[in-house]
């Protein structure tokens, strides 16, 4: 990251905890505030979240892998989220899961090299009675085979 860059983050981020309290019960306000803006936090926007609240950036890190939606790494524009657990997983999930996979050319936790799309796992959606279900960004699919998860993510690419 370019100094000049760098400078502009750290106002941004000064900014943000003015706003939002410099004290821990806003780190997770803060670091929303900043993946929305960024779309992910980085090293450097940890440091900084760290120092300006006067903890160490291990506990920032920590609040980062806890959460899964927040990323420390850039993520695709949209987020496929396949729902692993026992009700979707009973109804062919692991299909659709090698579908996905062959069609983006990618394994779950990755980013296709476009930065368009990202593959990750979740929990339940509360859908199992329409199982299996798939999460594009904040919008649910429902009752998907292989052939409709592969057209989803047709039409989004
Ligand atoms: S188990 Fe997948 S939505 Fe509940």
């Amino acid at each position: 990251m370019l100094v000049l860059e760098k400078n502009a983050q750290s106002e941004v981020i000064e900014e943000l905890v003015k706003n939002l309290g410099n004290n821990r019960s806003s780190l997770l306000e803060i670091l929303q505030a900043i993946q929305k803006r960024y779309n992910f936090i980085s090293d450097f926007a940890q440091q900084e979240v760290a120092r300006l609240l006067n903890i160490h950036p291990v506990e920032v890190y920590s609040i980062i892998s806890f959460y899964s939606f927040l990323y420390s790494k850039p993520r695709g524009r949209n987020i496929i989220r396949l729902c692993r657990t026992i009700s979707c997983n009973m109804k062919a999930q692991k299909n659709i899961e090698e579908a996905v996979k062959k069609e983006l050319g990618i394994n779950f936790g990755e980013t296709t090299k476009d930065r368009r799309i990202t593959l990750e796992y979740t929990n339940c959606l509360g859908m199992c009675d329409v199982a299996p279900a798939m999460l594009d960004n904040e919008r649910v699919y429902t009752r998907i085979d292989p052939e409709t998860a592969v057209k989803i993510l047709k039409e989004i690419k």
